[in-house]
């Protein structure tokens, strides 16, 4: 059974043939939208991500019906507060900017799944993802707080959760807060495996959330682990998470088809801010083919077995796919 009555060339030769067997498919379903809102009236660019904008609450809503009409069905929130302070108290308040922003969406768009990102950096003077003492990011204070941010966002009408901060037992606090308010119907999309990395550099600016001292070693993940993945990932499971995420995505593709060898459940994949970035920047400069560069990662991070993409170019990517 070889060459010449086996010419896989056979199955290439023409778009309709390709189209045919292709094994992996593209479509606005699988994305996720992440958008950025703060207090100012109006949109601020983030120099570092070309088309990634800051919005006002109202344009949020506005980005978001753009992104439902192309078919991207969720959003992912992040909030830039007017006031920062050493434990975050802007996250948890019940009109913060994020908490208003989801009323507001969900307002105006009722079938569209927001999906609040819940941590601590974007809010915090200090910049890390938690509580401090004595220098370091204490563990199980941090869950109180994060309780009350998820608890928040749900009030506000989120329908998922994502605990971005890679404290241990986080998961499981949620829940129980969650289920104790009569929340069981809101779900938790958890940032599993959550790498220490350098890909997040972009964000940092987005959201004004760079590390003050130090940096997130002691809590995201080595990127030398693949096994304290899948670990990670089962403390989740255990603990209530619906949807596990892997993030960044195209340096740990292997982490990803891991996950979707591994669980049940949706797998997401964040292709984060550097992966974007990078692409803009070698476009900009005329060096590759930036819609077949972006089909081609997106359609990778697919292959390796994520169900759900996050990433910056989802309103792109699903005009392509139009
Ligand atoms: C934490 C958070 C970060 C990102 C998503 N959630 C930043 C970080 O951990 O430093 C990064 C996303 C990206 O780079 O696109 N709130």
């Amino acid at each position: 059974m070889s060459f010449p009555a086996h010419r896989p060339r056979r199955l290439r030769r023409t778009l309709a043939i390709r189209r045919m067997v292709a094994e992996t498919r593209l479509s606005p379903d699988n994305l996720v939208l992440p958008l950025f809102v703060h207090t100012l009236p109006g949109p601020a660019p983030v120099s570092a991500m070309p088309g990634v904008f800051r919005w006002p609450i109202d344009q949020v809503a506005t980005q978001a019906r753009e992104a439902r009409d192309l078919g991207i069905r969720a959003v992912i929130l992040f909030g830039i507060p007017a006031h920062k302070d050493a434990e975050g108290t802007s996250a948890y308040v019940s009109d913060g900017i994020v908490q208003e922003a989801i009323r507001r969406l969900k307002d105006s768009n009722p079938d569209l799944v927001v999906i609040a990102d819940t941590c601590l950096d974007e809010y915090t003077d200090h910049g890390h993802c938690g509580i401090l003492r004595d220098g370091e990011v204490d563990n199980d204070a941090t869950l109180e707080v994060l309780a009350r941010v998820a608890l928040s966002q749900a009030e506000a009408g989120a329908d998922f959760v994502a605990p971005s901060d890679m404290m241990d037992g986080r998961v499981g606090r949620i829940r129980s807060a969650l289920d104790e308010s009569g929340l069981d119907r809101v779900g938790i999309m958890a940032y599993a495996a959550k790498y220490a990395s350098a890909f997040y550099g972009p964000f940092r600016e987005a959201a004004g959330s760079a590390p003050q001292f130090g940096d997130r070693r002691s809590y995201q993940m080595d990127p030398a682990n693949g096994r304290e993945a899948l670990k990670e990932a089962r403390l989740d499971l255990e603990e209530g998470a619906d949807v596990l995420m892997v993030k960044p995505a195209l340096a740990y593709l292997d982490i990803i088809s891991a996950f979707r060898d591994e669980f049940d459940v949706p797998i997401a994949a964040y292709n984060v801010s550097g992966e974007y970035s990078m692409v803009k920047a070698a476009a900009a400069n005329g060096w590759i083919d930036e819609t077949q560069v972006m089909m081609e990662i997106l359609t990778s991070i697919r292959r390796a077995g994520a169900d759900l993409i996050l990433s910056y170019h989802a309103v792109d990517a699903a005009r392509g796919m139009a």
